[in-house]
């Protein structure tokens, strides 16, 4: 799979098809929302957990010095919080160039407030991508991270503002919290 995933997004859903299109943000998609939406609130997956092991060349890293932000990888019985936004098919240009890194959009069941679920889409960077990192300790990935800035800023900021968005709504992450401590260690 090449590094940039916009052509094969394309040709992934008939968007058109969809009589509301919802999206599940689970990483920066949850706190820098640069897109309109029609509703928003909050939601969660299930089977899938947030972890820190794809590259970020794009935006938080550089092509020689890439840094970790955040894909779902499958795992029985996980939730996986985030929040959704019902949004219309004229956004996935934009999230397209935004998520081109290795991302490519798979359809799931979002669970909404008041046992509400729809079919909506998600982002996920899946092993086969180009730019994916994989698993590494919780230190090194902090390390990797406290080490790398790109053109959207700190690599370490995804993390914080992660981290904040998460206790805003109650919800605790073990992986995101604790490479969030070791980076404030390093700090
Ligand atoms: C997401 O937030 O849903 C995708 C990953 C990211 O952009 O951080």
């Amino acid at each position: 799979m090449p590094f940039d995933t916009q052509a094969l997004n394309k040709q992934r859903q008939n968007l058109a098809d969809y009589d509301e299109i919802w999206l599940f943000g689970y990483g920066s998609l949850i706190y820098k929302v640069d897109f309109e939406y029609e509703a928003s609130e909050f939601a969660y997956i299930e089977n899938y957990a947030r972890r820190f092991w794809q590259g970020s060349h794009d935006h938080r890293g550089t092509p020689d010095n890439p840094g970790r932000v955040l894909t779902l990888i499958p795992e029985k019985s996980a939730r996986c919080f985030g929040r959704a936004f019902k949004v219309s098919h004229d956004v996935f240009a934009h999230l397209d160039h935004r998520e081109k890194n290795g991302y490519l959009r798979d359809e799931i069941a979002i669970q909404l407030t008041n046992n509400r679920v729809v079919c909506g889409l998600v982002y996920i960077a899946s092993p086969d991508n180009a730019a994916y990192l994989g698993e590494a300790s919780i230190s090194s990935i902090a390390k990797q991270i406290f080490n790398s800035t790109g053109p959207s800023g700190k690599n370490r900021d995804y993390v914080y503002q992660l981290a904040h968005a998460l206790r805003e709504h109650n919800e605790t992450d073990e992986h995101v919290f604790a490479i969030e401590q070791a980076l404030i260690a390093m700090e």
